[in-house]
């Protein structure tokens, strides 16, 4: 049976290209249903558009402090589209632990970190500043605690001499639309063997 995919966004959108693009190949164990942006800028709402995937946005600046709100908005529009997964691809707010129950052991995230290090923001710029050699970037199933869940896959990259948080990210960001594609297929038919990249 195919597995329906919600993808939740923010910005660009560029891992939700990605997932979007192999789910389209044949054979693939999954389908895109519904890309979901708490942003209504975000630029990947458009790419969805044109790759032919239905949208929705549930604007957070409209809920001020109130994220019980926010997250029923973008329940409402879940339980319409009724997703046996979702993917968090670049998606910039914290859930509280009651969505992540809800969605509990169905709900992937992609952090740009070779996880459990740097949790959190700026991850390039601090993997930099601690000497770092190598990084890369982590899906991992979403639990309470931020970026703490499950490792379903991980892809390593290598720190250069003179490497800016800029060129870091852009190597990294190359792994993450190798490696959330490949973890998506293996989860997608209850393979939870972890994807090893780079
Ligand atoms: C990426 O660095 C990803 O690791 C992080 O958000 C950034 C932008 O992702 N979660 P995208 O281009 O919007 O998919």
């Amino acid at each position: 049976m195919t597995k329906r995919v919600a993808i939740l966004i923010s910005g660009g959108g560029s891992n939700m290209v990605r997932l979007v693009e192999d789910m389209k190949q044949p054979g693939h164990p999954a389908t895109p249903v519904l890309v979901l942006s708490n942003d209504p800028a975000a630029g990947g709402l458009a790419k969805a558009a044109s790759l032919g995937v239905p949208t929705a946005i549930v604007d957070h600046r409209a809920y001020g402090r109130d994220r019980a709100g926010f997250e029923a908005g973008l329940i409402r529009h879940l339980d319409a589209a009724a997703p046996d997964f979702l993917c968090l691809a670049g998606f910039m707010r914290i859930l509280t632990g009651a969505f992540v129950e809800r969605y509990q052991d169905r709900m992937l995230n992609i952090h740009p970190s070779l996880l459990p290090k740097y949790k959190g923001l700026d991850t390039h710029a601090r993997a930099l500043a601690s000497g770092e050699t190598e990084h890369g970037c982590t899906v991992h199933l979403v639990t309470p605690a931020l970026d703490d869940g499950p490792i379903l896959g991980q892809a390593r990259v290598p720190v250069r001499p003179g490497d800016t948080p800029d060129t870091l990210a852009a190597r990294v960001l190359e792994m993450e639309h190798q490696l959330y594609p490949a973890v998506l297929r293996r989860f997608a038919v209850q393979d939870r063997r972890p994807v090893r990249l780079g």
